[in-house]
Parts: structure tokens; sequence; C-alpha cells
């Protein structure tokens, strides 16, 4: 088999952001435009000579056409094996597994997460290394680098190979082995959870609904909650993945999943409703008649994680992304572990975990995971959800009141402002940047002082380096707090992130509306930064 060496030109927009590379397909359509991608990756990795490497993705539109190509690209760099989920469809978490429980070098992880796919949709591609996380931002830079000078790419002449098969098949001098996508990570849920127990909470009549959103989920949630936890056939709903997501917005939030939203707050409607994202990491949470926030959630799992086998000895400590409410921080100081404030995206919870430190991870945009993968998880969070339902015998709601009434309530919302104009988006960042220093000290609506503002510098506590300009926190001596931050996933223009927060006492009031709580710190970030007059728009794209 002779290996290709293609001549190239290099692109000058290869820069993985917050999850790795994501662009519109018509981007990637681009002559050589993953080539580039996969081959920068590669010469960015030493010693992938007879390794193994993982691929999959969440079976949106180019997925397959992508997955032929980084196969053969890998066999002409030297892999020595790739393990591919059948039909190309592995969620990210399940990925993470694969890479770790078959001790892979990496893996790529093909997806744009929740965003829409199809032709004029989006598309990624991010690379996960050995521990199955994904790359840190040493690795992602020096993939930005090569990208912009690469000359050429290494492939091999071969046809395309059948990823709807089990079994092994050779690409070169590489191993293609197509596994099941869903067995394993399986497996490893049934170790974490009282499958037992969970079943027994639905052969007792307890009602869920689960929408997969025609993703990734459907299959693994089939397996899993129908079949191995006995829940009755629909539970599931738009659960066969479809590559564009039946034209759909596969996030899992508030706007996107409102139908399910308004039946679980109806008396007929089921006990608990849960989604998850396009690649199966994300997730939501609902209850009957009471919305868990994703910042809610993480300090419930954690407070409640022991109540699972695979959490009984307790948790060493809990992560959070910045912006995410400091709800788990309550939880932490309660249970005496450690707590870690983290930049916005999983990467950088990965050495926290490998070192032991901290157990549970969460971000406040529908993501939490714990130290059995490297990834946020979705499914996970919805099965510790349910192991927690089924041994505390309570609700949802009556266990999320509890919670507050032990630790006081982090009333919470996320504002986005959806496709601004980036030069636009960035003179409101640099504006408010150039103002923080004068802003400790001063009153707003009589009792809202101003205790601290800065732009959020991270010191990785496991190898010391450091990540600045994280995004603005502006906190207030009552323990409130404003971030801004723009987003490092989107593909068009800037999205603008609002995130706020105010703490309610265990003896204070919990049953205020998010948005009314929240309306004096609305007010006052509208004042320092102008968002409604500098970028036109008069109310946010989505709130979640
Ligand atoms: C967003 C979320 C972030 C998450 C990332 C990948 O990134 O805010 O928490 O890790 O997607 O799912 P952002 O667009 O804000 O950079
Ligand atoms: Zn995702």
């Amino acid at each position: 088999m002779t290996i290709l060496t293609v001549k190239t030109n290099p692109y000058s927009d290869q820069k993985p952001g917050t999850s790795g590379l994501r662009k519109r397909v018509k981007a990637y359509s681009q002559p050589n435009y993953v080539e580039n991608f996969i081959q920068s990756i590669f010469d960015s990795l030493d010693g992938i000579e007879g390794q193994t490497l993982v691929i999959g993705g969440d079976g949106r539109f180019y997925n397959d056409v992508a997955i032929q190509k980084a196969i053969r690209i890998a066999a002409a760099n030297g892999f020595g094996r790739v393990l591919v989920g059948r039909g190309g469809i592995l969620s990210t978490p399940a990925a993470s597994h694969i890479i770790r429980h078959y001790g892979a070098f990496g893996g790529l992880v093909l997806s744009a997460s929740h965003n829409p796919g199809g032709p004029d949709g989006d598309f990624g591609i991010k690379y996960n290394i050995g521990n199955g996380g994904p790359a840190p931002e040493k690795i992602t830079d020096a993939v930005f680098e090569r990208s912009k000078v690469i000359e050429s790419y290494r492939t091999l002449d071969t046809p395309d190979i059948d990823l709807d098969t089990i079994g092994t098949q050779q690409v070169g001098g590489m191993a293609v082995e197509i596994i099941d996508p869903v067995a394993d990570y399986a497996a490893l849920m049934q170790t974490l959870f009282d499958f037992d127990a969970i079943r027994g909470m639905f052969a007792s009549g307890f009602r869920m609904t689960f929408d997969a959103m025609h993703a990734v989920t459907g299959p693994y949630a089939h397996a899993i909650l129908e079949g191995m936890l006995g829940a009755p056939k629909g539970t599931v709903i738009n659960g066969v993945p479809s590559p564009t997501f039946n034209h759909g917005h596969p996030d899992p939030n508030l706007v996107y999943c409102k139908e399910m939203h308004d039946l679980l707050m109806t008396p007929d409607g089921p006990d608990f409703g849960a989604a998850s994202d396009g690649d199966g990491d994300r997730n939501l949470i609902i209850g009957k008649n009471r919305f868990v926030t994703p910042s809610d959630s993480l300090a419930l799992l954690a407070a409640n994680a022991h109540l699972a086998p695979g959490y009984r000895g307790g948790i060493a400590g809990i992560a959070r992304s910045m912006p995410t409410s400091a709800a788990a921080d309550r939880v932490a100081e309660k249970l005496g572990i450690e707590m870690h404030e983290t930049p916005t995206g999983w990467k950088f919870f990965g050495n926290l975990l490998d070192a032991g430190r901290v157990t549970i991870c969460g971000e406040e945009s529908a993501g939490t995971g714990s130290n059995h993968v490297r990834e946020k998880d979705g499914l996970w969070a919805v099965l510790l959800w349910l192991n927690i339902l089924a041994v505390r015998k309570q609700g949802v709601d009556a266990i999320v009141r509890e919670h507050w009434r032990l630790y006081g309530r982090n009333y919470y919302t996320r504002h986005d402002y959806e496709e601004v104009d980036a030069a636009i988006a960035n003179n409101l960042v640099d504006d408010l940047r150039g103002q923080l220093a004068a802003l400790p000290g001063r009153v707003f609506e009589d009792d809202l002082q101003i205790a601290y503002a800065d732009d959020f510098t991270y010191l990785d506590p496991v190898d010391g380096s450091t990540s600045a300009r994280q995004g603005i926190r502006i906190g207030f001596t009552d323990g409130s707090r404003i971030v801004l931050r723009l987003s490092g996933t989107g593909t068009v223009g800037a999205t603008l992130r609002v995130y706020l927060e105010r703490y309610e006492a265990p003896d204070g009031r919990h049953d205020l509306d998010t948005q009314l709580a929240l309306e004096p710190l609305i007010g006052i970030i509208e004042s320092l930064a102008g968002i409604r007059a500098r970028t036109g728009r008069s109310e946010p794209s989505v709130i979640t």
C-alpha cells in the first residue's frame, strides 16, 4: 500500500475553541479542510506509531465523510489500530470511555454538540488524549500553529470501509475495528448505579420521558432505560439519530424542550423528564413541577452521590466552571472536600480528575460528569438522578426544596445574545474590562455593593499552567455575581453570555420567580455594559 503525500494549502482559521474545531459544514467541505486539520493534529502528537485511535461522532451530516477521511489519514500516519463505533456513532462520553477502556492513544470525536446539523448546519472535530478527555491547550495551540503552515498531508488510496458491520477490516497496515457503540458504556453505567433499585422504581409505576432529540443518545437510552432498566416502551422519544436531528436544534434547554417542560408542569404528566444533546454529553433535568437548573443539579448530585454504589465511599472534591453558580461550593464546604473553580470548558477538569482531587464536575451549560470518564455525560446525570430518586423515594421537587432549606438557594440565569457582530461584541467586552479597576466599592440599588471585579485567570493547581482572560466577574458583597464572556463555540459572529446569580440564605425566600429575583443585577450589567444599546437587541436570544 503506497502512502500518498498530498500537497495542500493552509487555512488560517483552524483554531480549536472551547471544544474542538467547530465550523459550518460548508467550511468543512472546502478542499482539504478536514485533511489539513487532522494531519495538523497528528503532527502535533508524539509517538503515534502502532498506537490505537478511537473514532466516532454524533451521527450528524458529514460524520461519515469525515470518518472515512480520518481512517485513511490515521493509517497513513502509522496508527496500528482504530476503533470506530458502528455506523460512525459514539456519544462523546462513550468515546471517552472507549479511549480509557481500551488504553487508546487518543480519539477523534466528531461533533458540533448541540448546534444544528445538516448541509447548512455545523460540524466539528475534537481531539481527545489518552485519559479520555479533550486535549489541553498546550496541544490545541500546537495544532493551530501547525495548521497555519501545513504544506501536505498523508493518506491512502483505498476504498471506503463498511462502517455498519461489527468486525475487523484492514486499511493499509492498520486494523479498523467496528465496535458496538453502546455495550461498553452500558456496562460502565451498571458498575456505578443501583440498577435493581431503579428497575424496582419503574416496576412500581414511576414514569419518565427521555428526549434523545433525534441525536446520539437514542441507542444508548433505548438500551439502558427501556432495555436494562425496564422502563416502558415509549419512555425514550425521538430516539433514532438523524443527520439533521430531524431539522431540529439538539440543545436540551427550556427553549428546545419546551413541550416536555410544559408536560412536566401538568398533573397528568410523567414524574421525571430528561433530555440530552447532539453528542450526548449535556443533560436537562425536569421533575414534576420543578425544572432543576444545571448549577443546582451539580450541587444536588454532589450532595447525594453517596446514594449510588459507584460513589458510596464519598466524593473527593467538586469542580465547576467559573460562570456556574456557587451552589456546589456550599455542598463542598459542608462535606469538607476540595472545591475548584475552572474556566469554561471540560478540558480544564481533566487534570483535577486525573490527580484524584475531584470526583464530580459540572457546568451551568447543562454539563455534569464524574471521574468515570473525562467528558461530561448526559445519561450518567440522568441515571444518577434516577438512582437518587429510587433510594430517597421522594420526588424531584421535594428533594430540591429540602436542599435549599439546608444550603440556601442560588437564583441563577444565563442570558445569551447570539450572532452579534463580532466587532461590537469585542468592543463591549474591552470597554467593560477597562472599567473593572474602578468598580469595587460602588453601590447600586442602595444595597448591592461591588466587592471585586476582574477578568478571571485560572491557575491549574496540578500542572501550574495559567489561563488568562477567561471571563469578566463582578462580585457583590452579598454573594451575588455577574459574569460576562464571549462564547468559544459559536460559528457565526459572536455570542455574548451574561450569567447572573443571587444567593438567598436557607431561611430566605426560595419561591421567587428567577428572572424577577435577578432583575436588579440585570439592570446593573445593562448600565455598565450597555448591551441593548450596543447590540440593538431588546432582549436576549435565549434565556436559560
Ligand atoms: C459552551 C458552554 C460550555 C461548554 C461548551 C462545550 O461553551 O458554555 O460550558 O463546555 O459549550 O459544550 P461556550 O460557547 O460558552 O464557549
Ligand atoms: Zn454536547
